[in-house]
């Protein structure tokens, strides 16, 4: 996307009818009618702001993940943006009635304003409106914003052409080539009978990546750095490469990592980026590598994207030893540790996703960590729960009785909690004070209350 001017975005949010699977069209709900939106360029150091206009029938509440962002421009679940023209009656959704004093209703558009004093990283920006995020994303609510700044330019990196946002997921698709949900329908959120699929979260049986399926990149034979972030609802990945390649991790979630990383594999969780260098100089052209999906149950969803060489290139980059200088993940740093349970628990109205089992209630903060302190926060689990938290980064101390995994590196704001595990973090509450959420990026079980309000006081 270009800048009205700069330092100034205007997203509309609108239907549109795109083809994604050849020969039918699909109707998206996308900033500026795209799935995915348009990649934002943020430049550390220069605010920025973002309108957003919503033309949809439903609110929308717009935030950009994994930004250091003043709370009242987070996009808080209950802060939205309302068609010019149209009303919305808060409904209190599946979870009861929320308390009316934290609904705010803004007619046509808001403006987000990012400070982006934070360094190079792959974020991206979604709709977070309450009870409603997964299938207003499933639809297409979603898209990069990638911040650069000096130190991250200075590296001799792959650049300009050969730095590419992949954003991956997965979608389900009805014969008219219309998007597969339990339930599209705004008003409600699941149909009777398919509970069980949206208890586990949605998952989608087509790959997609930056809205295609299957798609074929056509490279030279040269390094490129690829931006992954898994932009799925619930599904994990586990990326691989044919013909030998290999992924040389430069930066995580929240850019830089010290020293790269070299994986052969490599699993990534909804919300989770990887910034990666892959090197297809070694391959003649005519070579096709492909990029697959090892934990997928089917061909299709086995099968991410192709990258052809297809011609001989110059190349001067290259990954250099040491990347950045990154803080020591200090457990001593910590002031206090505090412990949060996700978990399934029953509740009169059925089954659903909580955190220490109490389900979200927005304007009740569950923790208050003080400005400019750094704490422990220890995650528990019975589930495959991604747990992200808005605003804070932290850094993985380790899981179990064990030390961090390689893919664990560098600054955080999302972490694969898996099944029965206990995963640490050193988080440091740097930014702003205010009211701010954490909670399961599974955004079915997001949806299903897996969320919690903390206040930085
Ligand atoms: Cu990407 Cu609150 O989330
Ligand atoms: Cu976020
Ligand atoms: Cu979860």
């Amino acid at each position: 996307a270009r800048p009205v001017e700069p330092g100034r975005y205007e997203l509309t949010q609108r239907a549109a009818r795109v083809e994604i699977i050849p020969g039918t069209t699909t109707e998206v709900w996308g900033f500026d009618g795209a799935f995915p939106g348009p990649t934002l360029e943020l430049r550390r150091g220069s605010r920025t702001t973002v309108r957003v206009r919503n033309e949809l029938p439903v609110p929308t509440s717009t935030h950009l993940h994994g930004g250091v962002t003043p709370a009242d421009s987070d996009g808080y679940p209950t802060d939205l943006v309302v068609a010019e023209g149209r009303t919305f009656r808060p409904s209190g959704g599946m979870h009861g009635h929320h308390d009316p004093s934290v609904w705010t209703f803004h007619s046509g558009a808001k403006d987000y304003v990012y400070p982006v004093e934070q360094r190079a990283a792959t974020l991206w920006y979604h709709d977070h409106r309450m009870d409603f995020t997964a299938p207003q994303v499933w639809r297409g609510l979603a898209g990069f914003a990638i911040v650069r700044d000096d130190e991250d330019d200075a590296l001799p990196l792959p650049k300009g052409e050969r730095d590419i946002p992949l954003f991956i997921c997965d979608r389900a698709f009805e014969e008219d080539g219309s998007f597969r949900y339990p339930s599209l329908d705004p008003t409600l959120l699941v149909r009777p009978g398919v509970e069980d699929a949206y208890m586990e979260g949605v998952q989608g049986d087509v790959i997609l990546v930056n809205g295609a399926p299957w798609p074929v990149l056509e490279v030279g034979t040269a390094r490129y750095r690829l931006r992954l972030l898994n932009g799925s609802n619930a599904r994990r990945y586990r990326l691989e490469l044919t013909g030998g390649a290999r992924f040389v991790q430069v930066g995580s979630d929240q850019g830089l990592l010290a020293a790269p990383v070299e994986h052969s594999s490599l699993t990534i969780v909804p919300g989770e980026r990887f910034d990666v260098v892959v090197d297809f100089s070694g391959y003649p052209p005519g070579t096709e590598i492909t990029m697959v999906n090892a934990l997928g149950e089917s061909p299709n969803t086995r099968a991410v994207m192709r990258f052809r060489v297809t011609s001989r290139v110059r190349d001067d980059s290259r990954v250099p030893p040491r990347l950045a200088e990154l803080p020591p993940a200090d457990r001593a740093a910590a002031v206090t540790v505090r412990t949060f349970d996700f978990r399934r628990t029953r509740h009169d109205s059925g089954d659903m996703w909580t955190i220490n089992g109490e389900p979200y209630e927005p304007g009740r903060p569950i923790a208050e960590p003080r400005l400019g302190t750094a704490e422990v926060w220890r995650f528990t689990s019975d589930f495959h729960h991604p747990v992200h938290l808005h605003l804070a980064h932290f850094q993985v101390l380790g899981r179990g009785t064990r030390g961090p995994e390689a893919t664990d590196a560098g600054l955080k704001d999302t972490v694969d909690v898996r099944p029965y595990e206990i995963v640490d973090v050193l988080v440091r509450f740097d930014g702003y004070r205010g009211r701010y959420m954490f909670h399961c990026h599974n955004l079915e079980h997001e949806d299903m209350a897996m969320m919690a309000d903390f206040r930085i006081v």
